[in-house]
């Protein structure tokens, strides 16, 4: 393993990746959890872009391509894209070369078979998910916050509807994915998310530092 330079940490900090060169970190939590705050946050002290396939969906939509026009009702109604569709989309965004040390993965996997799938394209390229960090915040918050989004940023699936379906389906389908890690030994590391951004992110590079996946200097 080649040893990976140290990056600059928050508040100056610099850690070391105790990890592959290329390592493709897993966020995951239902909607409102925190999932795409905390994977900007993490970008300096792993050193991977943060990929969030919700975005990458989104940008299609607003660009109004032809994939933009197929998804925008399935988003709007907070039900999953295709899981073959998904991961055409992701496949374009990891081959870029920013993500040549890998990636924060927010909002992928969602399904058993993405979760299968992903290992499988990890373990023929010789990289692995290393840890999945799940953001664990109470119901009530999940919408108070996202009602609080709606007010601001005008998402489409920002009201209670979709919301509630977006909830539906992170409970059947995407939930059981980390049953998938625990059963491979990848690490779930459970970070209480409902305190506020900075602390939750203190807690998540806590969390890592104490399984040795980063290492504080
Ligand atoms: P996606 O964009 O992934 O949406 P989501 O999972 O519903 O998550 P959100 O983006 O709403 O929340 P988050 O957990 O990232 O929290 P955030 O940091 O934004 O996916 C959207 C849709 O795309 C899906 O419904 C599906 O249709 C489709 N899709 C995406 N991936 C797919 C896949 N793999 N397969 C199939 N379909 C897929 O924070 C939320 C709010 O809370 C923000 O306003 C933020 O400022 C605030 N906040 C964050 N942290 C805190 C804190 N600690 N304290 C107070 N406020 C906070």
């Amino acid at each position: 393993m080649i040893p990976a330079p140290p990056r600059p940490g928050p508040a100056g900090r610099r850690y070391d990746r105790a990890v592959p060169e290329r390592t493709i970190w897993v966020i995951f939590g239902p909607p409102g959890s925190g999932k795409g705050t905390q994977a900007e946050q993490l970008t300096s002290a792993l050193g991977v872009p943060h990929v969030s396939t919700g975005d990458l969906l989104r940008t299609e939509t607003e660009s109004g391509t032809p994939l933009g026009a197929e998804v925008a009702p399935v988003l709007a109604a907070g039900e999953l894209v295709p899981d073959d569709l998904m991961e055409r989309v992701l496949e374009r965004r990891l081959a870029r070369p920013d993500a040549g040390r890998g990636a924060i993965l927010d909002g992928y996997p969602r399904t058993l078979a993405q979760a299968r799938s992903l290992d499988t394209r990890l373990a023929s390229a010789g990289c692995r998910v290393p840890a999945v960090i799940v953001l664990d915040v109470d119901q009530d918050t999940l919408v108070e916050r996202l009602l609080q989004r709606a007010g601001e940023q005008h998402r489409a699936d920002d009201n209670r509807a979709a919301i509630a379906e977006r909830m539906a389906e992170y409970h059947d389908r995407t939930a059981p994915v980390l049953d998938y890690y625990r059963a491979r030994d990848v690490p779930v590391l459970e970070i209480d998310g409902t305190a506020g951004i900075d602390a939750v992110h203190e807690r998540i590079l806590r969390a890592l530092a104490s399984r040795a996946l980063i290492a504080a200097r």
